[in-house]
This record gives C-alpha cells, sequence and structure tokens, in this order.
C-alpha cells in the first residue's frame, strides 16, 4: 500500500481500507477544466471519489494526477482518528502555498471532515471554498457555479436514500483487473468510539439491479475481481415493496434480498468474476453468508472481521453487540463451514476508555486463539460527538496506548508470519493483478485469502488466473512460481 497517511498502523500488504491516500488518475477527454482528487480513508472514499469524477465529468471536468494543472483541487477526507484529520489540515496548508501562485484554483474538502466540521472548515480554513458531505456530491455542479460565482459553498445534507445507484463511477487509479463496488451507505451501529454514524448518516442499501449491473459492466471490460463495500455489509437488505413500487406493479421480482442472495447473484454473473466483500461485523454474519461462501468457489475465502477488543467488558463499553464468546462462537464457524485455510482479518483499538492492562492482555490471547492472517490496529483516538466522548474519560495515557499497540502489532507480525508459512509448499489461483512492485520481471496477484504472491512473469499478464506454487513467505509477502 503506497503513502501510509498513518505510520504506525498497519502490518498489511493487502488493498484494504483505512490508510491510503489516493490522487485521480488521469481521465482526458478534452474538457477544458481539469479536476485534481486526492482522497483519504477507507475504500468508500475512493469509491465515492470515482462517483464525484464521474459527475464532474458531465459538467466539463477532466481529472488530472498533476495537481499543478488543477483548476479544481478536492480533498476527499476521513475523520476516523485526529491523526487522520491533521494530515488533511497538513495538506491544506501545502495547497495554500500552490494557490498563491494560481489564486484563481478552487479548493473543496469533501467527505466524512467536511461532514463533521461544516461551515467551521470555511472559518478555521481559510483557503477553502466549497464544503460537501458524502450525500451531496449531486450538488457539486451547482456548488462550484457558486464559487464561480465569487461565494462560498457549503453542503452537509445526509440523506436517508442516497445511494448514487444510478451513477457510473468513472475508475480513477484502476488497474483494470479488480473493482469496488458500493452496496450500501451509512452506518446504523453506534460503536460509542466510531464518528462514521454522524458523518455518513444512516444506513441504506442500494439496489441490487444497479448492483449487478455494474459487476456485469465491469466483468464485459475485462475486470476480474469485485469488491463489495459497505460498513456492515451483513445488514444489507432491500426489498422491492419499501423501496421500489413501481417495479413491484409491473411484477417483476418481489423479495428480500439479505446480504447472501446478493452475494450469490454476484457470484453467478461468471465463475471467472471474484467476489469479495468487506467489513463483516461479527453481531451480524450469518451462517447463511458462510454457507453461500462455501458454495461457490469465486466467492473468495476471506473474511475482514473486525473484533476491537478481546475482552467482553470493553466490547460493551465500545457498543459492539457482541462478547468475546460470541466473536470467538463466529470465528468457530468460519472454521467449521470454510475450513482452516479462510483468511481471516481484523482492526484492533489499544487503549481505549478505562482498559486494564488485563483486559488488553484478553486482547492479545483472541489474537492468539484466532490467528488472523493481518490486522489494522490502532490506538484509541476520542473523536468529538461520539458516544465515548460524551460518556467516558479518554484516560488510558499515550505511552500506555502506544505500548498496547506496540504489544499487539508483534503478536499480529508473528501471527501473519505463521500463517503464511502454512501456505508456502502448497499451489495457490492467483488472480494476477499487474507487475510487481518489485520487479519488472515479476507479477503480483493474490489468492482466494486475499495474501499476495509474487513470481516470475513468464508469458502471463495481469486479468489472468495461474496456478502459483508457494516456495517462500515473510510476514507480508509469498514468493513462488507458476505451475501450469
Ligand atoms: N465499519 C467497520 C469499520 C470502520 S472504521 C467496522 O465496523 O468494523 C475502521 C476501523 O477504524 C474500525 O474498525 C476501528 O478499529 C478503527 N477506529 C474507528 N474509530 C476509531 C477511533 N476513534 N480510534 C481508533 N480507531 C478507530
Ligand atoms: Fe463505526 Fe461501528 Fe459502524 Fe463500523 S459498525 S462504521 S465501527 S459505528
Ligand atoms: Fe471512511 Fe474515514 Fe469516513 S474511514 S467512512 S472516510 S471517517
Amino acid at each position: 500500500m503506497p503513502n501510509l497517511i498513518e505510520d504506525i498502523d498497519i502490518i498489511n500488504p493487502s488493498k484494504e481500507p483505512n490508510q491510503e491516500v489516493k490522487t485521480t488518475g488521469d481521465y482526458n477527454s478534452g474538457n477544458k477544466r481539469k479536476l485534481y482528487i486526492e482522497s483519504y480513508g477507507c475504500q468508500m472514499n475512493f469509491s465515492d471519489s470515482e462517483i464525484v469524477a464521474s459527475i464532474l465529468h458531465k459538467e466539463g471536468f477532466d481529472t488530472t494526477s498533476d495537481i499543478d494543472q488543477a483548476d479544481l483541487i478536492f480533498l476527499n477526507t476521513c475523520s476516523i482518528r485526529e491523526k487522520a484529520e491533521q494530515t488533511v489540515r497538513n495538506r491544506l496548508n501545502h495547497i495554500n502555498g500552490l494557490k498563491k501562485k494560481k489564486p484563481e484554483m478552487m479548493v473543496g474538502v469533501l467527505g466524512c471532515m467536511a461532514e463533521r466540521l461544516k461551515t467551521k472548515l470555511l472559518e478555521e480554513e481559510k483557503i477553502v471554498d466549497l464544503v460537501a458531505g458524502p450525500d451531496a456530491y449531486r450538488d457539486l455542479p451547482q456548488l462550484i457555479l457558486q464559487v464561480d460565482d465569487g461565494a462560498k459553498a457549503v453542503n452537509t445534507f445526509l440523506s436517508r436514500e442516497e445511494t448514487y445507484a444510478d451513477i457510473s463511477p468513472v475508475r480513477l487509479n484502476s488497474n483494470g483487473v479488480t473493482a469496488f463496488i458500493s452496496i450500501m451507505r451509512g452506518c446504523d451501529n453506534m460503536c460509542s468510539f466510531c464518528v462514521v454514524p454522524l458523518t455518513r448518516g444512516r444506513e441504506r442499501s442500494r439496489d441490487p439491479h444497479s448492483i449487478l449491473a455494474e459487476a456485469k459492466d465491469l466483468f464485459a471490460r475485462g475486470y476480474r475481481e469485485v469488491t463489495l463495500l459497505g460498513q456492515n455489509v451483513d445488514s444489507y437488505k432491500w426489498s422491492e415493496e419499501e423501496n421500489n413500487k413501481a417495479r413491484l406493479e409491473k411484477k417483476e421480482v418481489n423479495q428480500v434480498v439479505n446480504f447472501a442472495n446478493l452475494l450469490e447473484r454476484v457470484a453467478l454473473i461468471h465463475p471467472d468474476l471474484r467476489v469479495r466483500f468487506s467489513t463483516s461485523h461479527p453481531k451480524d454474519i450469518t451462517d447463511e453468508v458462510l454457507y453461500t461462501m462455501a458454495k461457490h468457489e469465486n466467492i473468495c475465502k476471506n473474511i475482514h472481521l473486525p473484533v476491537q477488543s478481546g475482552s467482553s467488558r470493553v466490547l460493551e463499553l465500545m457498543n459492539r453487540g457482541y462478547s468475546r464468546e460470541w466473536y470467538l462462537n463466529r470465528v468457530a464457524s468460519i472454521r467449521a463451514i470454510l475450513g482452516e485455510d479462510c483468511g481471516i482479518t481484523s482492526d484492533m483499538i489499544a487503549g481505549f476508555c478505562t482498559e486494564t492492562e488485563e483486559e488488553h492482555r484478553e486482547t492479545i490471547s483472541l489474537m492468539d486463539v484466532v490467528k488472523y492472517d493481518y490486522a489494522f490496529m490502532f490506538f484509541y483516538s476520542e473523536r468529538p460527538g461520539t458516544l465515548a466522548a460524551k460518556k467516558f474519560a479518554d484516560d488510558i495515557p499515550v505511552e500506555t496506548k502506544k505500548q498496547r499497540l506496540d504489544e499487539i502489532i508483534q503478536k499480529q507480525s508473528q501471527l501473519s508470519l505463521e500463517r503464511n508459512q502454512r501456505d508456502v509448499n502448497k499451489i495457490h489461483k492467483v488472480l494476477i493483478e499487474g507487475v510487481s512492485k518489485r520487479s519488472e520481471e515479476f507479477l503480483q496477484g493474490r489468492n482466494t485469502a486475499n495474501k499476495v504472491i509474487v513470481f516470475p512473469k513468464g508469458n502471463r499478464s495481469k486479468g489472468e488466473y495461474v496456478n502459483v506454487f508457494v516456495e517462500s513467505c515473510t510476514t507480508a509477502t509469498l514468493t513462488g512460481r507458476i505451475v501450469d
């Protein structure tokens, strides 16, 4: 993962959400005004930037990856931890320098920080001309006109319906093989540490017809893997009755579509289209989802199941809706239905309010039981407006938080290596994503469990499936050779 915005947070070879910053690729159709977007935070935000690019492309903007060429700079921001917001503020500082040289350049802040701070952002960061929350992107052309007319523009209205279902995203920075599809927006859980329900609003599911159409279109264009995205995919729910009376009157399908049903429908598009999804919630993931995964070879055997803490008392304070025992029970079901090789990954928070040393040890011992393939690891950062900020003191000293995080990272390092060693001397089916970062002579791709595998390229190219015999590994990567 390039350009980590939070340096100590992860040991992770994957393209998982949260810590990267990505800039727009070039998309040039001869339009005059140039848009440059930088995206921070989770994959949702990257996906949204593709929607923004699509909306603005119709309005006469092309995208550029060269910030100096930009007429309009957008930062699509993240509020998940204080550090994420600080990164954006530093970036705005830097852009201030550019704007001095090019005063006509427009600067917009989108995403979660825009939603959280609203007009305050205009007061605090004088350089910002435009503020748009995650549900306000259809209004961007209008907001840009206001700025063209010399005003500042803000829209942070949160919607109960918006899913951008009809907007076909412009794929930015794409490898042409793997793509993300948003299947829902917002979150109705109230994890006490988390700002997402405040910045992304109520949970809503996207019309399955538009999801399937997008996946089919991607497959037809040569893509071979889609990742279905939502903050809690297990609560995906769509019913024609509630959502689309018009279609119901035409006597098309009238049924409730849950996540397992949706997953199966996407998997049935083509056996060569791999399907992944993120994020699963331990309180909601059903055996039906696990059996659906087992039934279809092309649904990848990897589950991102963030635990956050191994202590039932801390989980209760976090309002996660499950206990340590419940979590371990879900893991036992995964192992029973999908076997030992199914990848399981997690997010962990060190030093949540009132966490004792003993409770921290429970997180480490749970990691030992589950044996995660990898994890995103953070120390607790209090977010204004969250339940935890209102109810509990952020009372663990930062040195203690960092020390606990360090121990969690050490443990995960050891587990990642152990899990990768299991893969050595075995043949893995790999979808090739492109040339390895290490060398032009090597290709890289992933196996079903989302492990990165690097191998000499032979005469193969991206988008193809190959069988690779893995000969060695590190904590992050498997290395091998093609055997077919
Ligand atoms: N919807 C996903 C996670 C979204 S946020 C889920 O429920 O798992 C991604 C991760 O950021 C969370 O899983 C959590 O580990 C971390 N995180 C969220 N709020 C945080 C905070 N205030 N401090 C530190 N880490 C946080
Ligand atoms: Fe945040 Fe919890 Fe929703 Fe995940 S499920 S986005 S952690 S509130
Ligand atoms: Fe994602 Fe960050 Fe928002 S993690 S949902 S961009 S707060």
